[in-house]
C-alpha cells in the first residue's frame, strides 16, 4: 500500500525498537514511527439505554454534528491510520451513510452490528477476514478498538497504544479509580471491598495485533459473547497475551448518560474556542460579510456564539468562550505585493504569540468581487476554509495565509 511505503521510507532502522518517547519526538519532528498497517474498529451498534433518549447516543447531535462524526474525525486526521470500520445496527445503516457523505469521511466502511458489544466488535474484525461478508479490507498488523461514544482522543495517545500493541500483542488505556469498588451479597449487603490503589478503570482505546484478537474472538464462548465486556481479557484467556496497561488522559471518558452529552458539548466548545481566523482582503461590506459568516458557519454545523466580530485592525481576543473571528480590512484598494508580504509576516508573528496561549491562528485572504455570483462563491469558500481550519486545529497551518 502506497501510504505504508511512504511511511516506512521515512522510518529509520533504529526506530523499530524505539521507546514511545523517541517515537513521539519523531512524530513532532514530522517523521512517522508507524511502519505497519493500522486499522480501527468502532463499535456503534448500541441503543444507549442509559441516556433515556430515543436516539442512540452516537447519533445525537452536538453543535449540529452527530457525536460519532467527531470520533471518526479524531482517527481520520491521523495519517498513519488506513481504514476505520464503523459497526452500526441494521436500522442505522442509511443514517450512517448520510453522515459519512455529509461530513466527508473518507476512510470509513460500515459493518452491521450484533446483539452485544463483543458481537459487534467481532463483526468489525471480520471485515478484514476472508470469513467476513462483503468486500474484504486490507488486513492490518495492528487494530485499534475504540467506542464510538468517546470522541476526545489525541494522536500522541493513539501512537502509544499502537506501538505498545505492536510490541506486546495487546495494550489498553486505563485510568485511576475514582470510587472504591465493592462486592455485594445477593441480599444487597457489603461482601467485601477492593483496595482502590491496586485497581484501575479499563478505558478505550485498546490496541491488538490483529491476528491475536481475531483468534481470541474465534474462541469466544457464548457466555463471553453475551456477558463479557473486556477485550483485553479475551486476548489473555484465549491467546495468553497479557496486555500492557497505559495510563490515559482523563479526556478518554465515555458518553454514557444524558448529561454526558452536555459535557461533551462543553468540551467541544472549549476546544473550538482555542482556534481563531483572521479574514483579510479588500472587502468593504462588513455587514454582509458578518451575516455570511454566521449563516455559513451555522450551516456547516459549527457553533457560533455571536455574530463574528468585524474589527478594523489585527487583534486577537483571548475570550475563551468565543470562536473569535477578526477581520483585518485593507480598504485602501488592491493590496500590493509588498503589502501582502508585510501582512503575511505580521500574521506569522501574531500566530507564534497566539500558539504560546494554545490558540491556533489562521488567516484567509478574500478576493472580493462586486459580481454577486463571484462574491457568493468566495463567501462559500471562505466559510468552508474557516470551518475546516477551526475544526481540524492543525498546527501546521497556524500562521499561514490561505486564499478564498
Ligand atoms: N455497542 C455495540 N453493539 C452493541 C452494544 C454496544 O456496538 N450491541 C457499542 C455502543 O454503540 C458504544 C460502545 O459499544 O459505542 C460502548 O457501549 P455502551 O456505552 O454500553 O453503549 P450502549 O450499549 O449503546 O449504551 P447502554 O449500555 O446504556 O444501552
Ligand atoms: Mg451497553
Amino acid at each position: 500500500m502506497e501510504k505504508h511505503e511512504t511511511c516506512s521510507e521515512r522510518t529509520v532502522e533504529r526506530q523499530r525498537d524505539a521507546t514511545n518517547e523517541d517515537c513521539l519526538s519523531e512524530l513532532t519532528k514530522g517523521r512517522c514511527p508507524v511502519n505497519f498497517p493500522v486499522a480501527v474498529v468502532l463499535p456503534a451498534a448500541g441503543s444507549g439505554e442509559r441516556t433515556g433518549l430515543s436516539t442512540p447516543k452516537q447519533f445525537c447531535k452536538i453543535l449540529g454534528r452527530p457525536l460519532i462524526s467527531y470520533t471518526i474525525h479524531a482517527f481520520e486526521r491521523v495519517f498513519w491510520i488506513d481504514s476505520i470500520v464503523v459497526v452500526v445496527a441494521k436500522e442505522s445503516h442509511d443514517l450512517m451513510t448520510d453522515i459519512i457523505q455529509k461530513y466527508n469521511h473518507t476512510k470509513v466502511k460500515i459493518v452491521e452490528g450484533g446483539s452485544t458489544r463483543h458481537r459487534s466488535i467481532f463483526n468489525g474484525l471480520l471485515a478484514f477476514s476472508e470469513q467476513g461478508f462483503g468486500p474484504k479490507l486490507q488486513k492490518p498488523k495492528v487494530v485499534i478498538i475504540h467506542d464510538a461514544v468517546r470522541p476526545f482522543l489525541e494522536e500522541d495517545f493513539l501512537l502509544k497504544i499502537t506501538l505498545a500493541a505492536n510490541k506486546q500483542g495487546a495494550s489498553g488505556a486505563v485510568r485511576p479509580l475514582v470510587s472504591t469498588v465493592v462486592a455485594a451479597t445477593t441480599g444487597g449487603y457489603l461482601d467485601h471491598s477492593l483496595e482502590r490503589a491496586r485497581y484501575r478503570a479499563s478505558e478505550m482505546p485498546q490496541g491488538f495485533i490483529y491476528d491475536i484478537i481475531y483468534q481470541a474472538y474465534q474462541h469466544c464462548s457464548e457466555a463471553e459473547f453475551k456477558f463479557g465486556t473486556e477485550c483485553l481479557e479475551l486476548a489473555l484467556q484465549h491467546c495468553g497475551t497479557s496486555a500492557v496497561l497505559i495510563e490515559g488522559p482523563s479526556s478518554l471518558w465515555k458518553v454514557t448518560h444524558k448529561q454526558d452529552l452536555a459535557s461533551a458539548e462543553a468540551v467541544i466548545k472549549e476546544s473550538l474556542s482555542q482556534s481563531a481566523c483572521i479574514i483579510t482582503g479588500e472587502c468593504t461590506e462588513t455587514q454582509n460579510l458578518s451575516t455570511w459568516m454566521k449563516n455559513g458557519l451555522m450551516a456547516e454545523g459549527m457553533w457560533v456564539d455571536a455574530i463574528p466580530n468585524i474589527e478594523q485592525g489585527m487583534t486577537l481576543s483571548t475570550n475563551r468562550n468565543l470562536i473569535k473571528l477578526s477581520v483585518y480590512l485593507n480598504v485602501s484598494g488592491q493590496a500590493s505585493f509588498s503589502q501582502e508580504n508585510d501582512e503575511a509576516s505580521a500574521i506569522m508573528t501574531l500566530a507564534e504569540d497566539a500558539q504560546k496561549r494554545n490558540i491556533f491562528l489562521y488567516c484567509v485572504r478574500l478576493s472580493y468581487s462586486k459580481d454577486s455570483t463571484e462574491c457568493e462563491r468566495t463567501m462559500n469558500k471562505l466559510c468552508q476554509i474557516t470551518v475546516a481550519l477551526i475544526r481540524d486545529r492543525s498546527a501546521a497551518f497556524s500562521g499561514q495565509m490561505l486564499y478564498a
